[in-house]
């Protein structure tokens, strides 16, 4: 079956369209690019896998000069259930020390993610450190993190597609969609 066909058996919704999510990730480049219009050395951190899609909209839009790097984290999951526990899989390529880093997320969720990789990357003594997350599913948090840009704010549902997947399906599909609930619980 074509991954569209396939796709559109488990989607409840599409959330986000195509278009919708180029307009915000223009906009969030634009914010960015302003605000370090005088940093030299920004180092763009994508978290491996589910940012890889926004990192690479986003990073051609900076009008910035930047770096790119990436790490991999690995939640300790029960299905679709973070457990809290992160550890590191793969580390930037590149040191961070003393540049200007911007972690590029595609999701937070409870958190625990995003606060583990911030404790990591503080006691690296970056120049600064900010975080830009495209989707955040506030309602989940069990940990407060720092998000500097957001691009959307979405109710609790699981996502797919732009990156996110569902037990590492549906990650190229050009939208984002809530899978329907019988699919994860
Ligand atoms: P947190 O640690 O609970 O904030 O979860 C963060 C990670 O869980 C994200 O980086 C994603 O990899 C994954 N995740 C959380 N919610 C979703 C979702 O709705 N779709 C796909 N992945 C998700
Ligand atoms: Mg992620």
């Amino acid at each position: 079956m074509a991954q569209e066909a396939r796709a559109r058996e488990a989607i409840e919704r599409v959330l986000l369209s195509e278009e919708e999510i180029a307009r915000r990730v223009r906009e969030l480049a634009g914010q960015i690019s302003d605000d370090y219009a005088d940093a030299d050395d920004l180092v763009l951190v994508g978290v491996l896998k589910g940012s890889f899609i926004f990192l690479a909209d986003l990073a051609r839009r900076l009008t910035v000069p930047h770096h790119v790097d990436f790490i991999a984290l690995s939640s300790y999951n029960r299905g679709t259930v973070s457990t809290g526990a992160v550890r590191m899989i793969m580390d930037t390529r590149s040191s961070i020390s003393n540049r200007h880093v911007l972690v590029v997320e595609d999701i937070v969720d409870t958190g625990h993610t995003l606060d583990y990789l911030l404790r990591t990357f503080r006691a690296r003594n970056p120049a600064s450190l900010r975080v830009c997350v495209l989707v955040s599913k506030p309602e989940r948090r069990q940990v407060e993190v720092q998000i500097d840009y957001l691009g959307f704010e979405v109710p609790d549902m699981w996502l797919v597609g732009y990156g996110l997947d569902y037990a590492d399906r549906f990650r190229t599909l050009p939208y984002i969609a809530a899978l329907k609930e019988e699919v994860y619980r």
